[in-house]
């Protein structure tokens, strides 16, 4: 994630919660079948959600992994403050994913949609394969959507001028790989028991401009970062006309968002 402003918000985010729920519970899903293959015994260990965002995942990971502990680690103050508190065992901090601040290695790492907020997925997997205590487990959700016109269109925007120059040449690409690679990487990294999906969500929203709502409370607030304000005001309308030029002008919209999912345990 680059630094800066916090333009995580929580209310705009939440909006499609019931749309965002369905694949976290999947991830959990995931995380329980590799359990069935585990030692299954008692609580114990820790769990750490990486980008935890409000928490509620967090709170469902802490009754599913299984763990005594469980550690919601997130870069923004504005969702953490959402987060639930006073629930034993459950903790939350805030720090980067690039450098956790962790005392040792974990026995469940989890993550749903946040590590697409990170660059060289290869390099990061590797680095994230030493936070994962031998035996433990890793279960991870990125959106793999970047083909979609939501996420075109956006990479359109900021190559028009003004935007390319205010910009600094800026585009936002996803570092989110191709299932194959995520398959090809976790085997390399040593982990067994490797479980690897692609989904694709059919969300219907009321209308076509709720798509502009969702890509606005995440993928763009890259640019909005970036964007002295009134420049961003006219990013984002551009991105509306753009955007809504190309969807089928249809109530509801079909949204469809394609997720790629990984599970694996580390050989104990
Ligand atoms: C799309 S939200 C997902 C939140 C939560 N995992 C969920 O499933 O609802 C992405 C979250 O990742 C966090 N994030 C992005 N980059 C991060 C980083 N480098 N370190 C820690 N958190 C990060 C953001 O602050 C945001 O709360």
């Amino acid at each position: 994630m680059s630094g800066g402003r916090d333009l995580w918000r929580p209310a705009l985010y939440g909006r499609f919660a019931d749309e965002r729920s369905r694949p976290l519970r999947d991830l959990l899903g995931m995380l329980g079948s590799l359990d069935a293959r585990g030692d299954g015994s008692a609580r114990r260990g820790v769990a750490l959600d990486l980008g935890c965002g409000t928490g509620e995942g967090t709170s469902w990971l802490a009754e599913r992994s299984g763990c005594a502990t469980t550690i919601g680690l997130d870069t923004s103050a504005a969702m953490l403050e959402r987060a639930p508190r006073d629930l034993p065992g459950l903790h939350f901090v805030r720090g980067d994913i690039a450098a956790p601040p962790l005392r040792g290695p974990v026995d469940v790492l989890f993550s749903n949609a946040a590590l697409h907020w990170l660059p060289d997925h290869p390099a990061l997997l590797a680095r994230l394969t030493g936070l994962v205590a031998p035996g433990g487990r890793l279960a991870v959700q990125v959106p793999g959507n970047h083909r979609h016109p939501s996420q075109r269109v956006a990479v359109e925007v900021a190559r028009e001028e003004p935007f390319a120059s205010l910009l600094g040449g800026f585009v936002r690409e996803s570092p989110v790989l191709e299932p194959e690679r995520y398959v090809e990487i976790l085997h390399g990294l040593g982990f067994t028991d490797l479980d690897v999906r692609v989904v694709v969500y059919p969300h219907l929203l009321p209308e076509p401009a709720d798509v502009v709502g969702w890509v606005r409370g995440t993928t763009l607030t890259d640019y909005e970062r970036r964007l002295p304000e009134q420049a961003y005001a006219r990013f984002l309308e551009r991105y509306r006309e753009a955007l809504l030029a190309v969807l089928p002008d249809e109530r509801p919209c079909l949204f469809t968002f394609r997720r790629v999912f990984f599970a694996a345990r580390r050989p104990g």
